[in-house]
């Protein structure tokens, strides 16, 4: 399993510390949560804090945008080293055309989903997606519960790639712990992103290894 620890609900005060502890752990990727406070009702940080992080670390950046209109910024994310641009459905009006821009830019592509909206939407482009995040909570927050539909959504889009005949990895970001982990690993999740479970740990290396483990 992919473990993709959301930087969200790191000590921003000793983020360096906590990047480095990431470092010496299982995690492989490191989820940053970039939030508008338009798209979603918070605010988190932006290009400045992921370029900080990219400056002293080498794991590969997953970036989740709950922004509107991502297009915008795909160059601001090429240029703080990411190595996935993660854009909503929801959020993008001709998202066949941002795909292709965070495609030129030289990105890995991933849309994600709210819970409320149906896999099937994605039905004419997940081919063209290196990866799909299903959301498992309203974004906007860390720290909610894992809404249990996501199962059922993950089998879907599972089924989904198949059909479509594509390599596309199922990422699943929200209230994952170690028993939501397992459920979800067993649905199909490929990557799982974890904020609390992680940095709210005793041990966040053991919490990390759990969910690598799955
Ligand atoms: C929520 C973010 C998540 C969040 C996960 O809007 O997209 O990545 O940090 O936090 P937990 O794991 O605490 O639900
Ligand atoms: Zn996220």
């Amino acid at each position: 399993m992919i473990v993709a620890p959301s930087i969200l609900s790191a000590d921003f005060a000793r983020l360096a510390e906590d990047v480095d502890m990431l470092e010496r752990s299982q995690a492989q990727w490191i989820h940053c949560d970039v939030m508008d406070g338009v798209f979603v009702p918070n605010i988190s940080f932006g290009f400045p804090v992921i370029k900080a992080v990219k400056e002293i670390s080498d794991m590969p950046l997953d970036v989740h945008l709950m922004i509107v209109d991502p297009d915008r910024y795909v160059g601001a994310v090429r240029d703080c080293g990411a190595m996935i641009m993660n854009v909503h459905y929801e959020a993008c009006t001709h998202l066949h055309r941002v795909v292709q821009h965070i495609h030129d830019a030289g990105m890995k592509a991933a849309v994600t989903l709210n819970p409320a909206t149906p896999v099937s939407m994605l039905r004419d482009i997940v081919g063209d997606l290196e990866m799909v995040l299903l959301m498992s909570v309203n974004p906007g927050f860390g720290g909610q519960h894992f809404i249990r539909h996501s199962l059922t959504k993950i089998a879907e889009l599972k089924a989904l790639i198949e059909e479509a005949g594509s390599d596309t990895l199922i990422e699943v970001d929200g209230g994952i712990n170690a028993e939501t982990g397992a459920l979800a690993a067993q649905a199909g999740a490929d990557v799982l992103v974890a904020g609390s479970a992680v940095f709210g740990a005793k041990d966040p290396l053991e919490a990390i290894a759990t969910l690598a483990a799955l």
